[in-house]
């Protein structure tokens, strides 16, 4: 098990799907197009999300295949995807920490949402190192980059922010974590081991429409300021009740930074 819940992916998915950078979405499907025989390695696959998103952008014959940890995860992919809408599409049990294991044999690029703030900057240099031996390429979506911004002002704001950012550092199963810092160190692994890379950011938009997102989102803050101590629970609280209270007003809305980042070798 990984902590990471169905209901909660399944919530998140309509607004990565909306944040996602259209712009690198398009340069990796020429990237695949380019390709006999496309195969796509999603990692931290969760339930398919990633899948979802980009399997009707890539040609119908690629095959995917699709790895997480958490057998709970696979098996609510496996249910909901089943065999694809084409190419194959397989499903296996993958620690990444055994990293160098990676199965890149034949795959044209890794794919990846919502992991590489959860790793650690050691995990991203070995990942690079693993993908630059086979000149693999990567996509790696929707990495949260430490921006968090309301319509509606709370006092607490900014400490709530800079208490997240730094819960966001602490080990998530891979060592100490990049955070919001992830991006940019693997734009820098991959620079360094000649490829060409491409950020953009990808925010979610929350308003009104994504209230349960938003309910789902402010509660699962409330464990991590907490661990990160400098607010007092009552403190964190009211901000809690302050933000759930505002999501109905009018004009309200929440804005959470992200950022994608498309890695292709030079040959
Ligand atoms: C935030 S979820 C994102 C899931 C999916 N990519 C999505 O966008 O909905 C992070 C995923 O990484 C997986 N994960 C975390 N640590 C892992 C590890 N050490 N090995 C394999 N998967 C891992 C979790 O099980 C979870 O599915």
């Amino acid at each position: 098990m990984s902590g990471f819940d169905k209901n909660w992916l399944a919530l998140r998915e309509p607004v990565d799907v909306k944040a996602r950078a259209m712009q690198l979405v398009e340069r990796l499907s020429r990237h695949v197009e380019a390709n006999a025989v496309p195969v796509i390695l999603d990692i931290g696959s969760g339930t398919g999300s990633t899948w979802r998103s980009l399997s009707a952008r890539v040609p119908r014959t690629t095959q995917w295949h699709l790895l997480d940890y958490d057998p709970l995860l696979l098996a609510e992919a496996e249910r909901r995807i089943g065999g694809g809408s084409g190419g194959a599409v397989t499903f296996r049990q993958f620690d990444l920490n055994q990293i160098e294991d990676l199965p890149l044999d034949n795959v044209t690029v890794v794919t990846a949402s919502a992991l590489f703030d959860l790793c650690s900057a050691d995990f991203c240099n070995r990942f690079a190192e693993t993908l630059a031996k086979s000149r693999t390429g990567l996509y790696a979506a929707l990495n949260y980059d430490g921006m968090m911004e309301w319509s509606i002002p709370h006092p607490l704001d900014q400490q709530v922010v800079l208490d997240f950012n730094r819960h966001q550092r602490f080990d998530k199963g891979f060592g100490p974590a990049l955070g919001p810092d992830a991006t940019e160190h693997l734009r820098l692994a991959f620079e360094a081991l000649r490829y060409s890379t491409a950020v953009a950011t990808s925010p979610w938009l929350m308003g009104p429409d994504e209230r349960d997102l938003q309910v789902a989102f402010l509660e699962g803050l409330e464990k991590p300021l907490v661990e990160v101590g400098s607010l007092t629970d009552s403190e964190i609280g009211r901000w809690l009740r302050f933000r759930l209270d505002t999501i109905a007003e009018p004009g309200s809305s929440c804005v959470v930074g992200h950022t994608d980042i498309l890695a292709l070798p030079r040959r």
